[in-house]
């Protein structure tokens, strides 16, 4: 049985969750493989909208084992609140979720940290959704993490915890200016989680092995996007992991000879919140703020107002090549109902040159003006069409031109934000 993987193609929040809810119909087993908290994946159950940041997506299918496999960084304190969120809806976890011994933690002085750092770098700060992401990831690779596992070997756990806490408060008092915090008060806090989470913790490398063995059906919820990864993204305004395919392979353990499909998730448009260069952002404020506002555009874990523009092509064709994209996802194509006319940028203008490159500089990224194809809008509602065919000429000329620039076919339209407003295009 196969391993499908969704990833995500721009810079965050296309609709992954959406996906990955609806893929979970044939799944058994869903695994988030990096990232953290900082994700916010959001799905609809019964009517409600909950919205996931640490707990795979799949949680809402009774019958589905989720994972959260080593690669991620694991907030102990997300993850409780999110138990209990999918608790009162009815959805039980014991039994189904798991969550790798090998995950780091991340500590309440990470998220600290990361509110600190921005603060210290001012003006050329990132505008990070300071869930710790980027102490965590640090700490894990200078060697100074503490992973789930430790958690149950009480000496162990203590001495790196004082080794971390002192190093942290060295740096909140003699660089950030900042109040000390009190190892034991961490310790205690932190320990409570300890019998909480004695239940999900498992060594999930050795169960994902297992499931390959028996051959079960395994889909891979990816988190952030290939614009943010940490090597291909437009760095430094990226997240702290790779969020891109080889993740998959170092973040849960699987094989790459059983992948199948790889699902790229773009929007009809393109949303980013944070910094960073963002070619095809509207220059026209009011219509970008309208536009917003009918899409939704709001942060699923911060409520920041995420920058709205354009398709970009240019863009979205380096982030199917860097994932190896076999099959292409367009969510919240009925946004752009009743705009006159639809652009998407399929070059840039730099320096005295047009390129269809993404360029690997960030600065030259910053630079680039985009180059415009026009289409015609649409004025149906498009909500409540499942099947391709039933579509607004403009629309599929929209569709097939992107397939056609992309070099991939598009899979899945999204179309409202229920798991049912959907068109298989190639199935
Ligand atoms: P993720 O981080 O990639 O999982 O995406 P988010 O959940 O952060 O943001 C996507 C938002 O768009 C959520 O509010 C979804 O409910 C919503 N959404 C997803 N697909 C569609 C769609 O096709 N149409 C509309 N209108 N909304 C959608
Ligand atoms: P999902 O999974 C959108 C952005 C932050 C910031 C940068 C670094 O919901 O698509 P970090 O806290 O990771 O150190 O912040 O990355 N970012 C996201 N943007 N969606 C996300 O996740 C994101 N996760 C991080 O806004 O610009
Ligand atoms: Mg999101």
């Amino acid at each position: 049985m196969p391993i499908n993987v969704v990833l995500g193609l721009q810079w965050g929040d296309e609709g992954k969750g959406k996906i990955v809810d609806k893929l979970s119909d044939e799944a058994d087993v869903v695994v988030r493989f990096q990232g953290g908290a900082n994700a916010g994946h959001t799905v609809y159950y019964n009517g409600n909208e909950i919205k996931l940041h640490l707990i795979p997506s799949g949680i809402i299918h009774r019958d589905t084992i989720c994972l959260i496999g080593n690669g991620v960084v694991f907030d102990p304190e997300i993850f409780a609140e999110e138990i209990s969120v999918l608790n009162g809806y009815g959805i039980k976890c014991p039994g189904k979720l798991f969550v790798s011994k090998r995950a780091h933690l991340v500590f309440p002085f990470h998220k600290e940290f990361d509110g600190y750092f921005e603060e210290y770098k001012g003006k050329g700060s990132l505008g990070t959704t300071k869930r710790g992401i980027g102490p965590a990831y640090t700490d894990k690779y200078r060697r100074m993490g503490i992973r789930v596992g430790d958690l149950y070997d009480d000496e162990l756990f203590d001495s790196r915890l004082k080794t971390l806490v002192d190093y942290y408060n060295k740096m909140f008092v003699n660089v950030f200016e900042k109040d000390a915090i009190n190892y034991r008060r961490v310790r205690n806090h932190f320990i409570n989680y300890k019998n909480l989470l004695k239940r999900y913790v498992k060594d999930t490398e050795e169960m994902l092995y297992n499931f390959q063995q028996e051959g079960k059906n395994i889909l891979m919820e990816g988190a952030q996007a290939a614009l943010l990864d940490i090597d291909y993204g437009t760095y430094p305004y990226v997240t702290s992991s790779n969020t891109t395919l080889g993740a998959v392979f170092t973040g849960a353990g699987v094989s790459p000879f059983e992948i199948k499909n790889i699902f790229g998730v773009t929007k009809a448009y393109t949303t980013r919140v944070g910094k960073g260069p963002f070619p095809t952002e509207f220059s026209d404020k009011p219509f970008e703020k309208d536009f917003r506002k009918k899409a939704g555009e709001f942060g699923a874990s911060t409520g920041r107002p995420r920058k709205c523009g354009w398709l970009d092509l240019v863009a979205l064709k380096y982030a199917v090549k860097m994932n190896h994209v076999n099959k292409l996802i367009i969510t919240k194509l009925d946004i752009l109902t009743g705009l006159e006319e639809i652009s998407a940028c399929t070059s840039y203008g730099s320096g005295d040159k047009e390129i269809d490159n993404f360029p690997s500089e960030t600065f030259e990224v910053e630079n680039v003006k985009p180059i415009y194809t026009k289409f015609k809008g649409w004025e149906e509602d498009i909500s409540k069409i499942n099947r391709y065919e039933d579509l607004p000429d403009t629309a599929k000329k929209y569709i097939e031109f992107i397939e056609n620039y992309i070099g991939v076919d598009v899979f899945i339209l999204s179309v409202g934000k229920k798991r049912e407003d959907i068109i298989y295009r190639h199935k």
